[in-house]
């Protein structure tokens, strides 16, 4: 049992005995659960940390040799790598077909740009029904057991702001169908919030220590001790597809990918990626880049002005390989990151305003600039730790519409245009005449639900509607 003395002395040792400079004015319950929040830091780890990311400001390194990563294109014919779709699709078939693939969401993030309150993954995204992010993924999980005759599991990371909401709305649609069983909720891992002068971890309240959630890197640690690795190996699932809340028409079992994954030659079936290629250089996307052999991503913000704007001779991008966070991770491979501190992800700095209380004189802090470090793990540093990996190409208008500003850029209006755009081409290919604008584009609202159609072929004669008026609303 830990007693006050013992986490005073471990706090001292770290450098941060001033979190229990208020604990001997709150009432006992207080008390113990700021001693169980302390408890559960890993205390020791602090000096270091605090050296290495907060009162050091770490500048990313860009490493001279840095190349392109190659990738597969997303048409198997094209001259620059042609390889054998068919094949690979028939290597992802069999995985589904045999139940290795388990599908996982990061959701914990707080949605603050979209300024939606509660979990990004209850927000109304469908373009014409205002499906909720969460039930749409549920649909294509309905649907990919139906095609492939297994069922997908699903597990969902939260945070422990949005946990409790998160399977409360769950539980209020019945799992949408899916079955309880079927299904694994936990929250990710937080970190504490340093301040940026002197690394002393803030205070929230007297007797509340101030914490961040710790970065969809944080999957790895959350999937390892939630038991979630323990069950895929339960169930047989080798491999994970593993896609954000924020995007509505990202493809979870996509046949191809699952396939170039576990048996393109050059990979080493522990972590794909796929890619869109960047519109223009200053868009903020990751991008795939090749640094000593290995394929690793650049975060927007890192990529210097120069790289991002070089162009081949024939105009387009040289560091055009954009990442829409969508990736493939095998279970061996996470648990070997989640275990063997060789393989440990590094932590990514970003300096906040984080509201706190003065240790001092307990007076409230409302920063006007940021005071604070919040430190976070980043699960494409997990790259650099493969023997090899592929990037696959994708198409912007196949499966990228992502939510995420309240307006203008990757907003609901943005995506609900990319939404029908899709539709548009998929009932388009299938000879159903749709109203075009001066401008090409649908001139009308369309939305194909996953439960009609994973993919154009999937589109049966039934699902076809036979005239779409100028002006229409029409989800299928
Ligand atoms: C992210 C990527 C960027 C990529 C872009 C594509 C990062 C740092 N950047 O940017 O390279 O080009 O998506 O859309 O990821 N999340 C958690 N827990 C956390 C933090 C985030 O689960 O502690 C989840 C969010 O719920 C969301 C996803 O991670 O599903 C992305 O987070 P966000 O911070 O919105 O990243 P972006 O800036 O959109």
């Amino acid at each position: 049992m830990t007693t006050l003395e013992s986490t005073r002395s471990r706090l001292a040792a770290a450098g941060q005995d001033h979190l229990l400079a208020f604990h001997d004015r709150l009432a006992p319950p207080q008390q113990d659960a700021l001693l169980a929040q302390i408890n559960a830091l890993d205390l020791e780890a602090v000096p270091a940390l605090v050296r290495a990311y907060v009162t050091a400001k770490p500048t990313p390194a860009i490493p001279r040799d840095v190349q392109p990563a190659a990738y597969y294109p997303f048409n198997p014919d094209a001259p620059a790598r042609p390889y054998n779709a068919a094949q690979y699709r028939a290597a992802g078939d069999a995985l589904l077909r045999a139940g290795k693939v388990g599908a996982f969401v990061v959701a914990g993030g707080q949605g603050s740009r979209l300024g939606y309150e509660g979990p990004k993954g209850c927000y109304p995204a469908g373009a014409v029904s205002r499906k909720p992010l969460f039930q749409i993924f549920a649909e294509q999980l309905l649907a990919a057991r139906t095609k492939f005759g297994r069922v997908v599991p699903w597990y969902i990371m939260t945070s422990p702001l949005n946990h409790d909401a998160t399977t409360d709305f769950f539980r209020a649609h019945d799992f949408f169908g899916l079955g309880r069983e079927n299904l694994m909720f936990f929250p990710q891992g937080v970190m504490p919030s340093f301040d940026l002068a002197s690394g002393r971890i803030l205070l929230a309240e007297p007797g509340v220590v101030a914490t961040n959630p710790d970065g969809h890197g944080g999957a790895v640690r959350a999937l390892h001790s939630s038991g979630a690795l323990d069950d895929m190996q339960r169930r047989g699932v080798e491999h994970l597809s593993y896609i954000q809340v924020d995007n509505p028409l990202v493809r979870i079992t996509d046949p191809v990918f699952l396939g170039l994954h576990a048996a393109a030659p050059d990979s080493s079936a522990e972590m794909s990626s796929k890619m869109i290629p960047k519109a223009y250089p200053g868009e903020k996307l990751g991008v795939f880049c090749r640094v000593d052999g290995k394929t690793e991503v650049i975060e927007y913000s890192d990529l210097p002005a120069a790289l991002a704007e070089e162009r081949l001779p024939d105009g387009t991008l040289r560091f055009v390989c954009g990442s829409i966070a969508i990736h493939v991770l095998a279970v061996e491979f996470i648990r070997r990151l989640a275990t063997d501190p060789r393989f440990a992800l590094p932590y990514h700095r970003a300096e906040k305003k984080v509201p706190c209380i003065d240790p001092a004189t307990g007076a409230r802090v409302e920063p006007a600039a940021p005071n604070g470090v919040k430190l976070e793990r980043f699960i494409f540093d997990a790259l650099a730790m493969c023997r090899s990996s592929v990037v696959y190409e994708t198409d912007r208008v196949e499966e990228f519409a992502p939510i995420k500003n309240a307006s203008g850029l990757d907003s609901p209006e943005s995506s609900a245009r990319i939404q029908t755009a899709r539709a548009a081409r998929w009932l388009g290919s299938r000879g159903v005449r749709v109203p075009r604008n001066p401008a090409g584009d649908p001139d009308c609202t369309l939305e194909i639900s996953p439960l009609t159609a994973l993919e154009p072929a999937d589109l049966g004669p039934d699902a076809l509607p036979r005239v779409i008026e100028r002006g229409a609303s029409l989800a299928v």
